[in-house]
């Protein structure tokens, strides 16, 4: 494993293929200089600058965790929703202060901000020198050793749309290397109206599954015991390099890796969810009982003038139909207040969708007008106020749900995977397989080991426990603990 280290440095554990091990980028000058990334956004782009340190770690760059120290400045952008986009502006802002003190600072904007403005960012901004697209990440030591060379400020915002090679990731987990997240697709095809993704992402491209099974191959080996698969769409997922080899097919792949104890995958259509995929939860033993399916909304009107390709009845059967597999399974879910055309009786339908699912939690957002997309050009309906009123409205309702469905588990025992704890070592944070955080006391040591927790009290966000008696470790017993 390979960590750039050093006074002030952030860790990062990346684990190169093997291959790539010894091998020199090519970059030269590089070496020693100092880089810092602000992400905005998704697991798709936290990903995209893991990827980036990688490439700027292997050119001989050290990771810091202040703008102030560095000498390359990345920012990720996210452009889903307009505030999304501003807090990216409002930090270029900051940085414009930084380089007018020390003009020999990089400053690179990737991700979908980067993407939808392309060069205009560079006449906007006189302190942005390199504009980089989402398809272009892995490139970024290339194109800060170019500027830093003397070269002009530069946009490279082309999209691919066949070659799928570049989505290839060298293996990076969490700096305790327990989990990890592994790209299988990217881009999205369906064109939901208020929805960014399919301009700044692109068409929809699956990775060939011999490379993402060794990249999942390879994270077990080195210690890995959780994977999560990303994608925009994951349920859309289809090897190019095998013919009918779907998402339900990946999924029983990766179940087989030895090594692997969860697996999990984000984010997931509704039209997408198979009979196929729902069957795969309860027999695949890795498969966590956990699915975040985004509904938007309760309103069959609303739902097609978002050109969701479901109905609200159609999304309940699913939920029904994974609920009879597997009774226990989470389901988390993202909702829009506020679409253009939005009635008081189109919430309240949404209101009564989520009394029917009982969510375990929700991300709700108001609706935001995004540039090219369809639902830009509709007539905002909905004055800002209610906006605000139908989210309040939605998010009581959801915390009130949360916390009986917390509350509900109080007094099972629970498989809980050990992330981190509080430094003395006395207070530890863990997940369950369905995604709840557990709160516990314990001696030290116990992270990254899998121990059934008595739930003791289910609060709004969380659960707070306490170890079992009866708890081992089973990875060192073949005795699988349940109720
Ligand atoms: N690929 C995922 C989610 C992508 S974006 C999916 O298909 O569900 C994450 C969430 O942001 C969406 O689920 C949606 O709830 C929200 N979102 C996307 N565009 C938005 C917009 N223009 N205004 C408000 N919320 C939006
Ligand atoms: Fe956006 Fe819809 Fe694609 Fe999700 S499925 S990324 S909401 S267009
Ligand atoms: Fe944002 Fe782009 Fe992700 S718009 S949500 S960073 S795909």
């Amino acid at each position: 494993m390979q960590t750039a280290g050093g006074p002030g440095t952030i860790e990062v554990a990346v684990c190169p293929p093997r291959k790539e091990r010894s091998t020199e980028t090519g970059v030269d000058g590089m070496k020693g200089l100092r880089f810092y990334i602000e992400t905005f956004g998704c697991q798709m782009n936290e990903q995209d600058s893991l990827r980036a340190g990688y490439q700027l770690a292997r050119a001989g760059c050290l990771q810091v965790d202040s703008p102030a120290e560095a000498d390359i400045l990345v920012v990720n952008t996210c452009s889903i929703r307009r505030k999304a986009e501003e807090k990216a502006y409002s930090l270029l802002g900051r940085f414009r202060n930084l380089k007018g003190r020390r003009p020999d600072i990089v400053v690179a904007v990737g991700g979908c901000v980067a993407q939808q403005e392309g060069e205009s960012l560079l006449e906007r901004l006189p302190q942005v020198d390199v504009v980089f697209g989402p398809h272009h990440v892995s490139e970024i030591d290339r194109f800060v050793e170019r500027r830093r060379a003397g070269g002009e400020r530069f946009a490279v915002v082309s999209q691919k749309t066949d070659s799928v090679d570049d989505l290839e990731c060298p293996g990076i987990s969490d700096p305790k290397g327990l989990k990890a997240f592994v790209t299988i697709m990217e881009g999205c095809d369906n064109f939901c109206s208020y929805c960014v993704v399919p301009f700044v992402r692109g068409r929809e491209r699956s990775r060939p599954y011999h490379s993402l099974l060794e990249e999942a191959r390879r994270l077990t080996e080195q210690g890995v015991r959780e994977v999560t698969l990303l994608g925009q769409n994951v349920n859309a997922y289809c090897a190019p390099d095998r013919q009918g080899f779907r998402f339900p097919d990946l999924l029983a792949a990766l179940s087989a890796l030895p090594g692997l104890r969860r697996l999990r995958f984000t984010t997931s259509h509704p039209k997408d969810l198979s009979r196929a995929l729902i069957e795969c939860f309860g027999s695949l033993g890795p498969l966590c009982e956990h699915i975040h399916l985004p509904l938007q909304s309760g309103s069959d009107r609303v739902l097609a003038a978002m050109n969701r390709g479901y109905t609200r009845t159609a999304y309940l059967e699913k939920i029904s139909a994974l609920r009879e597999r597997v009774p226990d399974v989470a389901v988390t879910s993202d909702m829009i207040v506020g679409f253009p055309g939005e009635e008081i009786e189109d919430f309240e339908g949404t209101l009564e969708a989520m009394r029917i699912v009982r969510f375990d939690s929700l991300y709700s957002f108001k609706f935001s007008p995004r540039p090219s997309t369809r639902a830009a050009s509709l007539e905002e309906t909905v004055s800002e106020v209610e906006k605000l009123r139908r989210l309040h409205e939605l998010q009581d309702l959801q915390k009130r749900i949360s916390l009986e469905k917390n509350r509900a588990l109080e007094g099972k025992f629970l498989e809980v995977f050990v992330e981190g704890g509080s430094r003395d070592g006395e207070q530890w944070m863990g997940r369950t397989r369905t995604n709840k955080i557990v709160n516990f006391t314990g001696p030290a040591g116990l992270e990254g080991r899998f121990l059934q927790v008595a739930i003791r009290e289910g609060c709004q966000n969380s659960l707070r426990g306490a170890i079992a008696e009866r708890s081992v470790n089973p990875e060192e017993s073949p005795t699988r603990l349940s109720e």
